[in-house]
């Protein structure tokens, strides 16, 4: 059996808002996307790295990513689409004949653990055919009713205001992270029909797994782990740099 990792690095980082994309911002001085690669080559179960960069920045990537001694698999850069579902899209175009199982993992992640990575890659490995990491969640989440018009009258809402339509129980939500894998042709197929949906940002999916549970087959969850948390604001960038150092690597 043979598994690609598809790293997502083309982002630009705009809630970050650094000078530099996402993916090449330094964390204790190695790039994030420097990071998540050396962490997939440590958990010994990927065997080949396509890493989806900015448009223009597919050269400066591979640099980051071809002199460095700890990814040790074949690498292979290319640019990214507009939205990360678009990315990924392109990634997969580049996976080679004999892969079977591909593992798509955010360079917006560096710090998820080999033991992770391991944990989600084996569990499709094991026969299930799509396999996500989740945190359970500690706040109490609402549904929205969504807006428009009113027709029971009860009255437009002021702006800045919403209606609540429900309330989920807590202990069947997730959190839901990467690094996800699936069947390789299970993830082709989700994504044929996504890009056939998705035209704009506003209806990209957000992750594979939904890609793969709009086709109606079943996606499973394994834990998660809060090192594996996405740097998306600056505030983020400050705490995982903190964990970084805890985590002692
Ligand atoms: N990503 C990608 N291609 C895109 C957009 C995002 O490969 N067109 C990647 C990012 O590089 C990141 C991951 O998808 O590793 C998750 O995206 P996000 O956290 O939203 O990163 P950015 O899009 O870079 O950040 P922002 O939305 O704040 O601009
Ligand atoms: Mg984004």
């Amino acid at each position: 059996m043979t598994t690609l990792a598809i790293l997502t690095a083309a982002g630009s980082g705009t809630r970050l808002g650094f000078d530099l994309p996402k993916a090449l911002v330094p964390l204790r001085g190695l790039p994030l996307v420097l990071h998540a690669a050396r962490r997939l080559t440590a958990s010994g179960v990927v065997d080949a790295l396509v890493v989806t960069a900015p448009n223009g920045l597919v050269s400066v990537m591979s640099d980051v990513l071809e002199h460095d001694p700890h990814v040790s698999v074949p690498v292979v850069v290319v640019a990214g689409g507009t939205t990360r579902q678009s990315s990924v899209a392109a990634g997969l175009t580049r996976a080679r004949a004999d892969i079977d199982t591909v593992v798509v993992h955010d360079a917006a992640r560096p710090l998820a653990p080999a033991a992770m990575i391991r944990r989600v890659v084996e569990t499709v490995k094991a026969g299930h055919q799509a396999v996500i990491p989740g945190l359970p969640v500690m706040d109490t989440v609402k549904i929205l009713a969504p807006r428009g018009p009113v027709e029971d009258g009860r009255g437009a809402l002021p702006a800045g205001v919403e209606r609540v339509a429900s309330t989920p129980a807590r202990t069947l939500l997730r959190a839901v992270q990467t690094p996800q894998a699936f069947d390789r042709a299970l993830l082709v197929r989700a994504h044929s029909a996504g890009a056939a949906r998705a035209r704009t940002e506003a209806t990209a999916a957000t992750d594979d797994a939904s890609l793969v549970e709009a086709l109606g087959e079943d996606v499973f969850v394994v834990d998660g782990d809060e090192l594996a948390m996405k740097v998306t604001t600056a505030r983020d960038f400050y705490y995982i740099e903190k964990l970084l150092t805890e985590d002692g690597r």
